[in-house]
């Protein structure tokens, strides 16, 4: 088949990274008789130093007429003093919302052989750790009304029933395939909006996923339930601004943030997908960063936008391989490893499909 894909870099160490998951991606095409077309397009820094915006029209139109979409990274210090309108942050969010991509999942996994990069005890991470979290991206307090003076500002936590019954239905379609359980994330002690999420949370589920424990967890316990006892929680949905505290911290606690990727999708098979860390400037162009999670995006854009699920697996297989040969970018890095740069280890991945 053949595949077209825009490819958002961005910055920092977005054009490295993307350039690791793109020889990975070649590969697959050879080896399964696929062809990926990739179109390169501007976002966020980069996209305001060429276009003057963070999302420029052709970006947006490139994305809405390709297959699916891998994204690299936004932002950096360059760009830390322009107006909150303009910042690459806004491209970022501008392009989520564009796509309709209200569903963003998040997976924090802790990979068997990385289990010491972990910084939590080994006791409680030993039987491996496997959180997605499924993080409502459209909606909340990101894209609700806003105001400020001179000497104060607002901004607004607003979910309509619609919004939490789908996102709620994409936590249980995947739950469904696992353990039958979800947890629910909210601040309904305190908050309207929470409120409402939890009662048509379980109203939703009890009328169409009858079969599906809901659990409903405080974000503040959550926050806390993740260092303590990560090991569990399964599916966790919540809200666009609590998904983002808490996958973060998910991640981390896997001790492998350059190791997790995510996918953001809405009612199209066309996605958005990128790796969980940041443009980390600050390493960018060394030729160090770690290139796996955005592999790994390739890799779920293969597996849930393409239904190439053989594909996904052979990427996930190939990882595991170059891990268990010992390979390590400086992040992953343990003694009596080897230290790869980042191009090497996209190329040893490359190499084992
Ligand atoms: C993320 C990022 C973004 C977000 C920023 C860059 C706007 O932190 O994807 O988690 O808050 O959604
Ligand atoms: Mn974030």
């Amino acid at each position: 088949m053949n595949y077209n894909i825009t490819v958002l870099d961005g910055d920092g160490i977005g054009p490295e990274i993307c350039a690791g998951a793109i020889k990975v991606l070649q590969k697959i095409g050879e080896k399964f008789g696929h062809k990926f077309n990739f179109t390169h397009l501007p976002i966020g820094g980069c996209a305001i130093d060429e276009c003057g915006v963070p999302l420029p029209e052709k970006t947006v139109e490139g994305c809405l007429k390709s297959d699916s979409v891998l994204l690299g990274a936004v932002g950096g210090p360059k760009w830390d003093n322009l107006a909150v309108d303009v910042r690459p942050e806004k491209g970022l969010l501008g392009i989520r919302k564009a796509m309709g991509l209200y569903s963003n999942i998040r997976p924090a996994k802790l990979w068997k052989s990385l289990a010491n990069a972990s910084p939590l005890k080994y006791e409680l991470v030993k039987d491996g750790i496997e959180i997605i979290i499924v993080r409502e991206l459209t909606g909340g307090i990101y894209f609700g009304e806003r105001a400020s003076g001179d000497n104060w500002a607002t901004d607004t936590e607003k979910y309509s029933v619609a919004e939490i019954e789908r996102i709620t239905k994409i936590a249980c379609e995947l739950a469904l395939k696992r353990k039958k359980q979800i947890v629910s994330v909210d601040k309904a002690n305190v908050l309207a909006s929470s409120r409402l999420w939890r009662k048509t949370v379980h109203e939703y589920c009890e009328k169409n996923y009858p079969e599906i424990e809901v659990k409903d967890v405080l974000v503040d316990n959550m926050a806390m339930q993740i260092v303590k006892d990560p090991a569990q929680f399964d599916v966790v949905v919540t809200s666009n601004l609590f998904g983002d505290i808490l996958s973060d911290e998910a991640a981390q606690v896997t001790g492998s943030i350059g190791m997790l990727a995510s996918s953001s999708l809405g009612d199209t098979k066309c996605g958005l997908y990128e790796p969980i860390h940041g443009s980390a400037p600050d390493i960018a162009g060394k030729d160090i960063a770690n290139p796996i999670a955005t592999i790994l995006a390739a890799a779920m854009m293969l597996r849930d936008s393409f239904n190439l699920s053989k594909e996904y697996t052979a990427i996930e297989s190939a990882i595991q391989g170059v891990l268990d040969e010992n390979y390590r970018t400086a992040d992953i890095m343990e003694d009596g490893k080897i230290k790869v740069s980042g191009s090497k280890m996209a190329q040893l991945i490359a190499e084992k499909i």
